[in-house]
C-alpha cells in the first residue's frame, strides 16, 4: 500500500517535472513577451527614478516583482514596459512625467546593456530573442499623456511609445474610460470623440498599437471599428470569468486592469471583432481580476487562458502579467520568475506547442507586424486641433485658437466663458 502510494507520487513528480522542462525547451527560442509591466512606476515611486542608488540595484533589489534574475528565470524575452502617470495629472504635468517615464526606460537599457535592449518594432523583438536580452519597449498607459494633442501623440512615437492605452481609469476629454460602465464617471464622448477618432487614425498611420485595456465599452467598439489594423488589451482577463467591478476609485498608484473579455453581456468587449482582425487578450494575473476574490491560484489564471482560447481561439492568448502595478497575485506566479510554471499548466492541459508559442510571443509579434505594415509615414499627419471648448483650461495657454481657421469655422458657444483670457491672451501674444 505504502509503496504503491509512493510510486504513484514518484510517477506524479516526474510528470509535473516533464511539463516544466518541456515549457522551459519551448522557452529557450521563445521567451515571453509580456504586455504590461509597472517596473518603470516602482523606480518611480520608492527611488524618484534614480537607477543608480544602489538600493535600486536591478541584480539584487527585491522590494519589486521584477529585477533582472527574476526575468532569466521566467524567460522574459520581451517587455511593453508602462509608462504610467495617475490620472490626477491629467491637465497638470501628464506630459512631463510620461517623458520622464520614458526617461527611465531607456535609462534602464544604457543602465544594464547587458540584459536589456530597448527596441521599437517586431524585427528589434526577434533580435533581442538572439542576443538573449529582453527586447524592452515603451506602452504609453493613458490617453491623458498625450494632453489631447496629436503633435504630442507623434512625438511620443518618435520617443519610442509602441502602444498606448486610450484611457486610464478617467475619462480623457476625446474617449471614455470603464468607470463609465459602472456609472462611477459620466459619459463624456459616448466612445470616441471626433478627436477621438483622428486619434486612432493616427496611431495607424504611425504604428502604434491601439490599448483597450481600461476604456470603455462604447470606447472598444468605436476603435476596434476604426482601426485597420489589430488590437491588443495589454492586461485584461476574461469578463465572463470574473465580472469584477472595480473598487477602488481615486487611488493614485497604478489601476488594476478592467475585466474585459469573451462573453457575451452588454458589457464585454465584442470578441467576434477582435478575432476577425486578429487582436490579442493579455491575461492580466491580478488576483481580484483572476478570481473576484482576494485570492487566486495559477490553475485560475490558466482557466482564463483556456476561455479565451475556446471563444476566439488560441491565437487571441496573451499574457499580460501586471507586474509591480498590483498588489496581490495568484498562488504560484508571485513574481516575473513564474511564466515556465504557467505554461507547464497549458502544457499539462493539452495546449500544442504552437499554441503555447503564440502565447508567449508569436501572437502579439504577429498583432505587431500587421500594425507595422498598416502603419504609413508618407501620408500626411492628422492636423486638426481639438475644440478650444474640449480642453480644461485652468492650466494652459490658448496661443493658436484666436486665429486658427478650424476655430473661426465653429461657433463660439462654449468659448463665450473663456472669452475674457482669451482676449488678454491674444492682445499680449508677440
Ligand atoms: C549592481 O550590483 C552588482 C553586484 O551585485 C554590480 O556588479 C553592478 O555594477 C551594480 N549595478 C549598478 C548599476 O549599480
Ligand atoms: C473566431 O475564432 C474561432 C476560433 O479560431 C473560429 O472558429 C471562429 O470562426 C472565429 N469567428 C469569427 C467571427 O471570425
Ligand atoms: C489531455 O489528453 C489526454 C490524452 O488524449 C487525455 O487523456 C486527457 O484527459 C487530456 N487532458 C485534458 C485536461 O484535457
Ligand atoms: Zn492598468
Amino acid at each position: 500500500m505504502w509503496t504503491g502510494w509512493w510510486l504513484w507520487s514518484l510517477v506524479a513528480a516526474c510528470s509535473a517535472d516533464s511539463f516544466r522542462d518541456e515549457a522551459e525547451r519551448i522557452m529557450q527560442d521563445t521567451p515571453v513577451v509580456d504586455g504590461h509591466n509597472d517596473l518603470a512606476w516602482q523606480l518611480l515611486d520608492q527611488f524618484n527614478n534614480q537607477l543608480t542608488l544602489e538600493a535600486a540595484n536591478l541584480s539584487t533589489l527585491a522590494s519589486t516583482h521584477t529585477n533582472i534574475p527574476k526575468l532569466r528565470a521566467g524567460f522574459v524575452g520581451g517587455q511593453f514596459w508602462s509608462v504610467y502617470t495617475p490620472c490626477d495629472t491629467q491637465n497638470r504635468d501628464a506630459v512631463r512625467r510620461t517623458l520622464e517615464q520614458m526617461d527611465v526606460v531607456h535609462r534602464l537599457c544604457q543602465t544594464y546593456p547587458q540584459a536589456f535592449l530597448c527596441v521599437s518594432s517586431s524585427a528589434g523583438i526577434e533580435q533581442a530573442f538572439q542576443e538573449g536580452k529582453v527586447a524592452s519597449l515603451i506602452g504609453v498607459e493613458g490617453g491623458h499623456s498625450i494632453d489631447s494633442s496629436l503633435g504630442v501623440l507623434r512625438m511620443l512615437y518618435r520617443l519610442g511609445m509602441r502602444y498606448l492605452t486610450l484611457t486610464h481609469s478617467c475619462n480623457t476629454p476625446w474617449a471614455d474610460n470603464w468607470l463609465v460602465d459602472t456609472g462611477d464617471e459620466a459619459a463624456q464622448s459616448h466612445g470616441l470623440s471626433p478627436f477621438g477618432k483622428l486619434v486612432v487614425k493616427e496611431m495607424n498611420r504611425l504604428g502604434v498599437i491601439i490599448d483597450l485595456s481600461h476604456v470603455s465599452v462604447a470606447t472598444m467598439k468605436a476603435a476596434l471599428q476604426l482601426s485597420q489594423a489589430p488590437v491588443i488589451f495589454s492586461h485584461s482577463s476574461a469578463y465572463s470569468l470574473c465580472a469584477h467591478q472595480r473598487n477602488a476609485a481615486g487611488v493614485p498608484c497604478p489601476l488594476p486592469a478592467r475585466q474585459t473579455g469573451p462573453q457575451p453581456s452588454a458589457l464585454s468587449p465584442p470578441l467576434p471583432e477582435q478575432n476577425k482582425t486578429g487582436s490579442v487578450v493579455m491575461v492580466d494575473f491580478y488576483n481580484d481580476y483572476v478570481s473576484c476574490r482576494k485570492e487566486a491560484t495559477l490553475s485560475e489564471v490558466a482557466d482564463h487562458l483556456d476561455h479565451i482560447k475556446k471563444v476566439a481561439g488560441a491565437g487571441a492568448v496573451g499574457l499580460g502579467g501586471d507586474y509591480d502595478g498590483v498588489t496581490r497575485l495568484p498562488v504560484g506566479l508571485e513574481d516575473v520568475s513564474k511564466y515556465p510554471d504557467l505554461i507547464a499548466e497549458l502544457l499539462r492541459r493539452n495546449w500544442t506547442e504552437d499554441e503555447v508559442r503564440g502565447v508567449l510571443a508569436r501572437n502579439l509579434l504577429r498583432v505587431f507586424r500587421k500594425v507595422e505594415e498598416v502603419s504609413d509615414h508618407t501620408q500626411t499627419p492628422e492636423e486638426l486641433p481639438i475644440p478650444l471648448e474640449q480642453l480644461d483650461g485652468s492650466c494652459r495657454t490658448l496661443y493658436g485658437y484666436s486665429k486658427a481657421p478650424s476655430l473661426r469655422r465653429q461657433p463660439g458657444l462654449l468659448l463665450a466663458p473663456l472669452a475674457p483670457l482669451f482676449l488678454s491672451l491674444s492682445s499680449v501674444a508677440p
